[in-house]
């Protein structure tokens, strides 16, 4: 009965390194970037719950339902949904999962490598001494000035994502395992370096406070909805990259404890971020709700103060962009393998005019930040919408759709086997987050942000 199909891309060598390969994809920009300024501006406490319970109730089950999805069809998601939809006896509408995802895929790489861009200049500054005894001052306008160069910005966007198709094209599991093992465990002990910094200064229990008493007057609908958007941007789920990595998954792995692992280690990190990332703020006078540029206008004045300040600000910087890169090769990786077994392209073509479009589109992302940066559409600059769009509306809703078909349109033989965890409380208790939980919670999220209820 058991239908097990064969990956072209090949598998991961063991389950050890999916979940390292998984972590990158999760561990990103997100984590250390996004997480603390939208906490920021979305008043700390209160919103943290609110992710956290999400990466819990729906983040964790529909991360399962992924791997799962992607496992069983063992190609680009597109296609996995077509040989999901076949031995389901399904519509093959369905696809409209993957189409949805290549595009967020691709809205949300052409800002990333914008971003990843910053981190990769920081690099540069921290090396050359630039923070050295800087006031927060001399560093916010250290940033003010990156933001006001889009030249420069462009130089490091280009750089970041030549970079990215460099790995892409290579097949993402060909050096990536080296890499993870030794740099995310390295990532991790520089922010705990960093907390334990963040814990010698005096207003580091405000920062505490701030991340975790949740004051629910301070929480809106639409920062529910960004809450949400972001415990499936942080766990790279609902467009696809979780599903074509699980596609590279060996069949004896189990799906649900590797999803917790991943689950618990991406939170660990931007939980980490934050606590590094507050207390820096309250002890400059500095804003919570600063916005992007939170972290590079923080943790720099940190560096510029701390003993070993140089080597440790340079290789916080390269560190986070390591992060970046083994986020964004799992972003754009379901589009290239779209155009490989759909399009019979080479890998490194299909990197080459998919790097191309996307970096066209970040263009958009870099003139938000000076010269458009006033044409505003709902309130919003070209990169707010189109991380808006990509993160909050379509993240989600991919992740409703993979709820529902995983619950309602696979046999239920299919998911148990699968799964593989029998059909006991552990099964039950994940069905039911999929099947209730999780959609209804999008969906009435949704439906508060527009207003409904
Ligand atoms: N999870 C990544 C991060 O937090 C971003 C990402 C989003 C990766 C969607 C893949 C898919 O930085």
């Amino acid at each position: 009965m058991s239908e097990q199909r064969e990956s072209v891309h090949g598998l991961w060598s063991s389950r050890w390194v999916f979940i390292l390969a998984a972590t990158g994809s999760a561990v990103g920009l997100g984590n250390i970037w996004k997480f603390p300024y939208i906490a920021g501006e979305n008043g700390g406490g209160a919103f943290v719950l609110i992710y956290l319970l999400c990466i819990a109730v729906i983040g964790v089950p529909i991360m399962m339902a992924e791997i799962l999805m992607g496992r069983r069809g063992r190609s680009t998601p597109i296609n996995t949904l077509r040989h999901l939809c076949g031995e389901a006896k399904a519509h093959p509408a369905w696809q409209i999962i993957g189409w949805s995802g290549m595009l967020a895929g691709f809205l949300i790489l052409s800002f990333y490598s914008v971003i990843a861009g910053w981190a990769l200049s920081y690099i540069l500054d921290s090396i050359s001494g630039t923070f050295y005894d800087a006031t927060a001052e001399q560093v916010g306008k250290n940033f003010s000035d990156l933001l006001a160069s889009p030249g420069t910005l462009i130089f490091w966007h280009t750089a970041f994502m030549i970079m990215t198709m460099v790995v892409v094209a290579r097949g993402v599991k060909n050096g990536l395992e080296k890499a993870v093992r030794i740099l995310m465990p390295a990532l991790l002990i520089l922010l705990l370096v960093m907390v334990g910094y963040a814990m010698s200064m005096g207003e580091f229990m405000r920062g505490v406070e701030f991340l975790f008493k949740p004051d629910f007057g301070r929480i809106t609908a639409n920062g529910v909805l960004i809450a949400m958007g972001h415990a499936f941007f942080t766990l790279s789920l609902g467009m696809g990259a979780i599903m074509i990595y699980g596609a590279y998954l060996p069949n004896n792995v189990s799906i649900a404890k590797t999803s917790i692992i991943i689950a618990l280690a991406d939170t660990f990190v931007a939980l980490l971020a934050g606590l590094a990332i507050f207390p820096i703020v309250f002890s400059n006078g500095l804003e919570p709700g600063a916005g992007p540029g939170l972290i590079f206008q923080t943790l720099p004045i940190a560096f510029g103060q701390m003993p070993g300040g140089i080597v440790f600000g340079t290789l916080f910087f390269i560190l986070l962009t390591f992060a970046a890169w083994t986020s964004s090769i799992s972003i754009i990786e379901p589009v290239i393998t779209w155009l490989v077994e759909n399009k019979n392209m080479s890998r490194t073509r299909a990197c080459t005019i998919a790097g191309g479009l996307t970096w066209l589109a970040g263009l958009g992302t870099v003139l938000s930040f000076n010269v458009t940066a006033d044409v505003k559409l709902f309130d919003k600059t070209f990169f707010d919408l189109v991380d808006y769009l990509a993160s909050n509306i379509m993240l989600p809703l991919g992740g409703l759709l993979m709820s529902i078909f995983v619950v309602w349109v696979l046999p239920k033989v299919i998911t148990a086997e699968e799964l593989n965890i029998g059909q006991g409380a552990g099964f039950k208790l994940w069905f039911f987050l999929l099947k209730f939980v999780a959609p209804i919670a999008v969906i009435i999220i949704f439906l508060n942000v527009i207003g409904i209820i």
